[in-house]
């Protein structure tokens, strides 16, 4: 969450959910309040309006509080951005707001009073729905990811030599600023093949969006064996199911890299094609080369300098919901230095 937020409104408006308990408490609690009232807010939204003004609440007024707690964190942030840019200093480039500046220029104007420039609401709606999509779903891939490598330490050893490779390694010094030379580009991160297979084989077992993604047929269609659907139908997919699809994934249940490692181009092709962690389409996740980014940096850096091992945990089954996590929410994971002496050694 605080990568993202850094990048969409720049370093002086980021968050600091990992720091700031009570902005993270503030943040989770408007967050995760409306997932139980979900069904009422999409599918009945005219009723639950309707029952309210005779004082039923479908949904309770406490999930409106915590909710709008955090649409007001979000507009603060964007009419922050509004008047930093508006004041056309040079900014660092770590505190440019990138995508908050993107959505300005093409959907509002810069150069406006504080807080009054034109769509406000709408720049605001489309910067919640990233920075809102962007924190569970990666958050959760990263939990899953972190318990498979602690759980499997052959690819920890097998990812850190491919790490070590890099120049300039991820290596981290106590007490070093670092800029963006020190780290390697980008481009050569994404093309680490186990790196990358550890990530994808993670989405593909545990997809953090695995419920279903409902579409409108637009007009009569066939779907797969499904003939003459009739226009306005409602159709869904599911990456769980597809993901775990033995014909396509043998041993779907298992967490496997090696099969992204060694499949043969044909295989690989299908296996790409049935890999649906960002849906696919019009709508599909529009944040999917963020966090890979985020994600893959997140990895090497970590296992550049450290062996992780578990300390504790709750339920790690995933949630059986549209966007899910572990059950029990709780993943505890040692670091040890690997230049330290009680380093783990293999
Ligand atoms: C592992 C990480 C992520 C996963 C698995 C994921 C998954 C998805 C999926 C499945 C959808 C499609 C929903 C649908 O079809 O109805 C989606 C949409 C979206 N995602 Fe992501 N996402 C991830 C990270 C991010 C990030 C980092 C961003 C930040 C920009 C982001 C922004 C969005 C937005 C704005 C949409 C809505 C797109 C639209 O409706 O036009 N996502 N995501």
């Amino acid at each position: 969450m605080d990568t993202f937020v850094q990048w969409q409104f720049g370093r002086s408006l980021g968050s600091n959910l990992i720091e700031d308990l009570a902005e993270r408490k503030m943040y989770f609690d408007g967050f995760f309040s409306p997932g139980p009232y979900t069904f009422w807010q999409y599918y009945f939204p005219d009723l639950a309006r309707v029952l309210r003004t005779v004082g039923i609440y479908l949904i309770p007024r406490w999930v409106d509080t915590h909710f709008k707690a955090i649409e007001d964190w979000n507009l603060d942030k964007c009419d922050r951005a509004q008047q930093l840019l508006a004041r056309h200093e040079t900014l660092a480039e770590a505190d440019q707001p990138v995508v908050f500046e993107q959505a300005l220029k093409s959907m509002s104007e810069v150069d406006s009073k504080p807080g009054a420039y034109p769509q406000r609401m709408e720049v605001a709606s489309d910067m919640f729905a990233h920075n809102s999509a962007a924190f569970e779903t990666s958050g959760n891939t990263e939990t899953y990811f972190f318990y498979e490598m602690c759980r499997n330490p052959i690819w920890q050893k097998r990812l850190r030599e491919e790490l070590l490779t890099l120049e300039p390694q991820l290596k981290f010094e106590q007490g070093k600023k670092y800029e963006i030379e020190d780290l390697p580009s980008s481009k050569v991160v994404d093309a680490l093949p186990i790196l990358h297979a550890v990530i994808v084989e993670t989405m593909r077992l545990y997809p953090s969006v695995p419920g279903g993604q409902p579409r409108v047929v637009p007009r009569p269609c066939t779907l797969g064996s499904f003939e003459n659907i009739p226009k306005g139908t409602i159709v869904q997919s599911y990456a769980y199911a597809l993901h775990r699809t033995p014909e396509i994934f043998p041993d779907p249940h298992q967490w496997k890299p090696e099969r992204w490692l060694d499949a043969s181009p044909e295989q690989l092709t299908v296996m790409k094609k049935w890999f649906w962690p960002f849906s696919s389409g019009g709508r599909m996740c529009i944040g999917s080369n963020f966090a890979y980014y985020s994600m893959k940096f997140l990895a090497a850096g970590v296992y550049t300098n450290y062996t992780t091992t578990i300390h504790d945990h709750g339920d790690m089954e995933l949630q059986d919901s549209y966007l899910a996590g572990p059950n029990g929410h709780r993943l505890e994971v040692k670091f040890h230095s690997n230049t330290h002496e009680d380093a783990i050694r293999y």
